[in-house]
């Protein structure tokens, strides 16, 4: 049965009462949650005042009304706020519990960086890239065939002499003593107009030291094309070697002999370090050898299939432990393999 108006506002006042006597704001968690109950739920003390009201007359809602509203607005108001700050003290005091000091900086994780080689090899092969060449690779364990019977050294041969090298026991198998091989079998598998850089690790049979190390690395580059030249072999390794070590850098060709090249040439830059008036690094001479080329001899195109009347090509080799600790001033090529931090940290990635 519906309360009569005097009823309704002793009991709407009783309700102000209580909350005047005791502020939400002062309610502890477990009260909170039983006055929330009890005056929202619904069958809540002022949800059952709302609801009456549609049982008086239309001045009574007029003047009742806006009070049971505004006293309701004010409670779910001050009820959500009041339920907020206690989660903000349970959080609070949950993390004074635990020790955690939230103002401590945080950990950063260790930022990793390339390799000062790896970031040399991309360096190398982004120039190349960059005059259309593209990045091909082959097998660390090869054939003695591709390694060097394709090349122009047959078995036999003292050239092999030049290159010591890890032979899988009892099988026709090596760790390529170098890149050159890839030159065989990317031509093997596509025709010419052709032109490649194969970056990668080789292997020879050396007593390591200050500038030896069994395990080393090299760029290959291979043009095979109409009509290449001497010309166009000297145009692109002197233009790599000024994107590389400067526009001032001088290149020298020097005649040498290498078997699956004819002619062939050691390449050497203006020593970076006196522009070449003479240093100990250069040995006074103003000069640094840096790589080995020559245009690809008839045999080795014959060797797959390749009509020397009809295409010529040249190539090269060029040692990245050596361009790195040029360009690094690192005078142990050890230091690249010996994963010290402290030796790999000092070089910015930007550096190399
Ligand atoms: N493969 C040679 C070496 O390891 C370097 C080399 C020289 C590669 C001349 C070439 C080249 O492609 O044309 O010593």
């Amino acid at each position: 049965m519906a309360r009569e108006k005097a009823q309704w506002l002793e009991d709407f006042d009783a309700l102000r009462a209580e909350i005047a006597a005791k502020p939400i704001s002062a309610l502890d968690r477990g009260s909170l949650e039983e006055f929330r109950v009890r005056i929202l739920g619904r069958k809540g003390w002022l949800t059952e005042l709302l609801k009456e009201l549609k049982d008086f007359s239309i001045e009574e809602r007029r003047e009742l009304g806006p009070k049971a509203q505004d006293l309701k607005s004010r409670i779910d108001s001050e009820v959500s706020q009041r339920q907020k700050q206690l989660e903000a003290q349970a959080d609070q005091a949950q993390t004074t519990a635990s020790g955690l000091d939230l103002t401590l900086p945080a950990f950063r994780p260790p930022r990793g960086r390339l390799h000062p080689l790896t970031a040399t090899i991309d360096e190398i092969a982004g120039i190349f890239l960059q005059m259309g060449f593209s990045w091909a690779e082959g097998p660390l364990v090869e054939t003695d065939y591709h390694n060097f019977t394709a090349l122009n050294i047959p078995e036999y041969h003292p050239a092999r002499d030049l290159q010591d090298t890890f032979y899988v026991e009892g099988l026709p198998l090596l760790l390529r003593t170098q890149t050159s091989p890839v030159q065989i079998r990317t031509m093997e598998s596509q025709r010419p107009p052709l032109r490649i850089i194969c970056p990668g690790r080789v292997f020879r049979h050396e007593a390591v030291d200050a500038t030896h190390s069994a395990v080393f690395h090299q760029v290959e580059g291979l043009c095979v094309d109409k009509g290449i030249s001497f010309a166009d072999l000297k145009g692109t390794i002197s233009l790599f070697l000024q994107k590389l070590f400067g526009a001032k850098t001088r290149t020298l060709f020097r005649p040498t002999y290498f078997p699956f090249t004819e002619p062939s040439a050691d390449v050497y830059v203006s020593c970076v370090f006196c522009e070449g008036k003479g240093c100990p690094v250069c040995k006074r001479t103003g000069w640094i050898e840096l790589l080995g080329c020559g245009l690809v001899h008839p045999k080795v195109l014959r060797n797959v299939s390749c009509d020397p009347e009809s295409w010529s090509g040249f190539a090269f080799g060029i040692g990245v432990e050596r361009v790195a600790m040029l360009r690094l001033g690192v005078s142990d090529i050890r230091s690249f393999y010996e994963n010290d931090v402290r030796f790999l940290r000092q070089f910015d990635e930007n550096l190399v």
